[in-house]
């Protein structure tokens, strides 16, 4: 992403490779902070519906999928909409609290059995100096036709695997997957 601090004020993590093969998926996908890279629109084009709450990101997103700005944390779509659902590295960018709201909102507009799929980062609550404002994630996402390398960067709001595992199952929602490399984290969530 552009407009990215002096590297004195950033932690680097470790890069991020994740592999993303096509969604099994023929209905629309709701892509939770869709802009930036819009990766999943990239992925998989016309189904997807990607919202941001930021109009430049979605504008800068170079697919050209349907965009809608919208809040996650008040989504827009009736209940029981979407068979899929998926974010791409949003859920780091959000506090607790819009979190939390942003997941019971996904359960609410995904139909029963619907998948809530989660690629995201773990972030260290605690800087390495007081210099250091932001942790920034390198990511190298390997699609079936391309690779998009970017960097995710967000100021020290914790997150771990627990807390939003424990915020999917408050909403009601069912781990199905789990996967981890490192501070990558990739879940799997289903809507009982
Ligand atoms: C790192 S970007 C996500 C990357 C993007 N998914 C991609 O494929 O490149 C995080 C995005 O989440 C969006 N976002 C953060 N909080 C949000 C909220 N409450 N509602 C909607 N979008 C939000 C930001 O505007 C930003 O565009």
């Amino acid at each position: 992403m552009n407009d990215m601090p002096d590297q004195e004020k950033m932690q680097i993590a470790e890069a991020h490779k994740p592999i993303l093969e096509p969604l099994e998926e023929k209905g629309f996908i709701l892509d939770i902070g869709g802009g930036g890279e819009g990766v999943i629109g990239q992925l998989m084009g016309e189904q997807v519906i990607s919202i941001d709450k930021n109009k430049r990101e979605l504008e800068e997103a170079p697919s050209d999928n349907m965009k809608i700005v919208m809040d996650a944390t008040d989504l827009k779509f009736l209940d029981n909409t979407f068979g899929t659902a998926a974010s791409f590295y949003t859920l780091m960018y959000m506090d607790s609290k819009t979190k939390q709201e942003t997941i019971n909102e996904v359960y609410r507009v995904l139909k029963p059995g619907g998948k809530f799929l989660v690629w995201d980062s773990e972030i260290p609550s605690e800087k390495p100096n007081d210099k250091v404002e932001f942790y920034v994630v390198p990511i190298e996402a390997k699609l079936p036709k391309k690779e998009i390398k970017s960097g995710y960067g967000v100021r020290f709001i914790f997150q771990d695997k627990k807390l939003i595992t424990e915020m999917c199952k408050k909403a009601c929602f069912e781990l199905n997957i789990k996967s981890e490399k490192g501070s990558m984290l990739y879940f799997e969530f289903i809507k009982k």
